[in-house]
């Protein structure tokens, strides 16, 4: 193993870290022998989680059982337990991901203030309360954040008003905590995931056979990508090679976000 993504010890708490993409950024980070916390709201997701994180854990040679929490983000006080009951046993947090996100297609006009009021709840607040909860325990030499973004936070998308409007949020808290953190040592990324196949995301997006294939012909790498794409992009944000990376929102998305780089129509 390259000795940067070497994470033995590392305590890394992933926020939404029970599917998807986020269990692919979590499982990347056990193999690599961290110390882990996840959570999100099914006690049940979060039951296997820990499970598998622990299956992970044990094949790196790593010991210390994976902690589990069921939570909604949009609690802080929630948010502030967990994370503080997971720092006094393990001591602090190296790596913090705040992943949780909600996402349905809606047409604007069809979306009632509720239903963009839980979107923006989840992903942008639900991110503050992340960060503001976790930011007392990242006093590690090289502790980093990664927030997880979306193209939609920088590309306008049909029937996403909620979704551009709340990721769009969640990139300037990244870069304006960068700034505010670095300082103390403390950088503050972002990912941007293009379209993840298997995904939660992607079946509400793209949910037929047709809409996957334009999807495809979109990406000029020419295929969806997987959860481990976008972990490799955390795993070196969140190490020794991404030391002077601060306030980056890097896409791991096969070129989807360049604009006319299509090869055919
Ligand atoms: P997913 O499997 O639904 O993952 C979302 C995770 O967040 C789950 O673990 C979910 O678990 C948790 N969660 C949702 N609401 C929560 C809440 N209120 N409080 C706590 N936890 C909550 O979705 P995904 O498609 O892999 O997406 C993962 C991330 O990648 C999201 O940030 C998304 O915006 C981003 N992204 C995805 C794609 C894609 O192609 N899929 C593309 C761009 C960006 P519970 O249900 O147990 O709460
Ligand atoms: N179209 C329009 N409005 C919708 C909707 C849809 N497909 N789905 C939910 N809403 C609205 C609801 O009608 C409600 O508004 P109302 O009170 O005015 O009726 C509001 O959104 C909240 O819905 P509710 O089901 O109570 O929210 P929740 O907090 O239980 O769940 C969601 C949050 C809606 C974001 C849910 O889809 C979720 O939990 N998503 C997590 C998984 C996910 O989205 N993964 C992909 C990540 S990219």
């Amino acid at each position: 193993m390259n000795a940067a993504f070497d994470f033995t010890g590392k305590k890394v708490f992933v926020f939404g870290g029970t599917s998807g993409i986020n269990l692919g950024i979590a499982e990347a980070f056990a193999e690599r022998g961290a110390v882990m916390g996840v959570a999100s709201r099914d006690p049940e997701k979060v039951r296997a989680t820990v499970a598998r994180l622990a299956e992970c854990g044990r094949v790196a040679g790593q010991t210390a059982a994976p902690q589990g929490y069921s939570l909604d983000v949009r609690d802080p006080q929630a948010v502030a337990d967990a994370i503080s009951t997971f720092a006094a046993s393990r001591g602090s947090i190296d790596v913090l991901v705040s992943g949780a996100a909600g996402n349905f297609p809606a047409a604007a006009q069809a979306l009632s203030p509720n239903g963009f009021k839980s979107v923006v709840d989840i992903d942008l607040l639900g991110t503050f309360h992340v960060m503001r909860g976790a930011h007392p325990y990242l006093t590690s030499p090289g502790a980093s954040v990664i927030n997880i973004s979306a193209p939609q936070a920088a590309i306008a998308m049909a029937m996403q008003v909620h979704v551009c409007a709340a990721k769009a949020g969640v990139d300037m808290v990244t870069r304006t905590l960068a700034l505010e953190w670095g300082p103390q040592g403390v950088r503050v990324n972002g990912v941007v995931p293009g379209p993840i196949d298997g995904t939660e995301g992607m079946k509400r997006l793209a949910p037929d056979e047709k809409s996957r294939e334009a999807v495809v012909r979109g990406v000029p790498m020419r295929r969806m990508g997987t959860p481990r794409d976008v972990a490799n992009v955390c795993l070196f944000l969140a190490s020794e090679a991404a030391a002077y990376v601060t306030g980056a929102i890097i896409p791991a998305d096969g070129g989807w976000s360049v604009a006319g780089a299509r090869l055919d129509s």
